[in-house]
């Protein structure tokens, strides 16, 4: 066997045929094709190239289990109305929101969150507290309307407070941490009282996972899982959520504009993670991330670090920004929420809150 490479191996046969010995490897380079030297065997287009092969790779999917659709229910009032910042929501009547928990789970769609647009506010949120306020009507109105739809508590004060912060403000103009997580433990209990499947605290109180846990396993309700908003950022994608629920700040004096007090900041990941984690060791049984196009770094990272399952938040700003756009000729609406919420499942989540879950749900089952 001779000791100098054979450097016509190298080539493809037919380019290999026509040439001389090749003196050098430079040199025998100079008669392969370019594509020879790029792609030696692996293209990825292989897999690409027809639907049948491409939904066989497919490694995510997403499926009307996949949804949670939030609703807004506004008190004493006789009309529907639509939200103008989200076009095709509406805040809907407490007579009005059956059909809509029926059409939801009509499409295939899990679970509805409820959130109030309350007439009887003030400075604790007293009314969420009361078993015949406007919480646990809905949700009592909910369950009623699709008994076999898991039907979710959003525990928070700020569409209840006058002021529209998520607890009672202290001395020092602050939310009263304390304060606040002994409300949500009545809170959680009304609402499970009132037939919720699932409590979500969404306030971002320390302590308001374990304080919820006790409350409702001394009260009979060990079986409710508690699904916690774990990183919830102040974000200014809630804008449009703050106008339907009317919970929007600043027009009172003396109180912060703003909720970075509590809510986390986003520039923050590895304290997100920290706080998730808190959730999860305090009795959470699912971890919420939210908002979230934005924060899939987030999802990703906590999917790698617990194994409870996620949920991913696609908030009012979200839909907002893809609806206009859309209205105004730019995208598409159907495609790009479907892309997105795909985004969340690729990144981890296996369920997804959102403003177009109906639809999607429906998009889904059509295709
Ligand atoms: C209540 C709450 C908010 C959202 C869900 N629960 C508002 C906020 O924290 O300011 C926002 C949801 C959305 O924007 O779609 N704390």
């Amino acid at each position: 066997m001779s000791d100098k490479p054979d450097l016509k191996a190298f080539l493809p046969a037919d380019l290999a045929k026509n040439l001389s010995e090749p003196k050098s490897h430079a040199e025998l380079m100079k008669h392969k094709r370019l594509t020879d030297n790029a792609f030696p065997h692996v293209r990825m287009r292989r897999l690409r190239q027809n639907a049948a092969i491409r939904d066989m790779v497919r490694e995510n999917n997403l499926s009307p289990d996949d949804f949670i659709y939030p609703l807004f229910i506004e008190e004493n009032t006789s009309e529907r109305s639509e939200i103008k910042s989200l076009p095709g929501i509406y805040r809907e009547t407490e007579k009005s929101m059956g059909a809509v928990v029926k059409e939801a789970a009509r499409e295939g769609v899990r679970g509805v969150m409820v959130f109030g647009v309350s007439h009887h506010k003030d400075h604790t949120g007293s009314d969420s507290m009361d078993p015949n306020g406007l919480l646990a009507r809905m949700i009592d109105r909910a369950k009623q309307a699709s008994p076999e739809t898991a039907v979710i508590a959003d525990l928070c004060f700020c569409e209840y407070t006058d002021h529209g912060h998520c607890g009672p403000i202290n001395e020092r103009g602050d939310v009263d941490n304390d304060k606040t997580i002994e409300n949500i433990a009545m809170q959680a209990e009304v609402a499970a009282e009132a037939g919720a499947d699932i409590v979500a605290p969404s306030g971002m109180m320390d302590g308001q996972v374990s304080v919820i846990r006790h409350a409702l396993d001394v009260t009979g309700f060990t079986h409710i899982p508690v699904m916690a908003y774990a990183a919830k950022f102040a974000s200014n994608f809630y804008g449009p959520f703050r106008d339907a629920a009317g919970c929007s700040l600043g027009h009172v004096e003396n109180v912060p504009k703003h909720r970075k007090t509590y809510q986390m900041d986003p520039a923050n990941g590895r304290e997100a993670i920290r706080d998730a984690l808190m959730d999860e060791a305090e009795g959470a049984d699912i971890l919420m991330v939210k908002p979230g196009m934005a924060y899939l770094d987030i999802l990703k990272e906590l999917r790698q670090k617990t194994d409870l399952p996620l949920a991913a938040y696609q908030v009012s700003g979200e839909y907002a920004m893809m609806k206009f756009a859309a209205q105004a000729g730019a995208l598409n609406f159907q495609d790009v929420m479907l892309e997105s919420l795909m985004a969340f499942k690729r990144a981890g989540a296996d369920m997804v809150l959102s403003y177009s879950a109906i639809e999607a749900a429906r998009w889904i089952k059509n295709a």
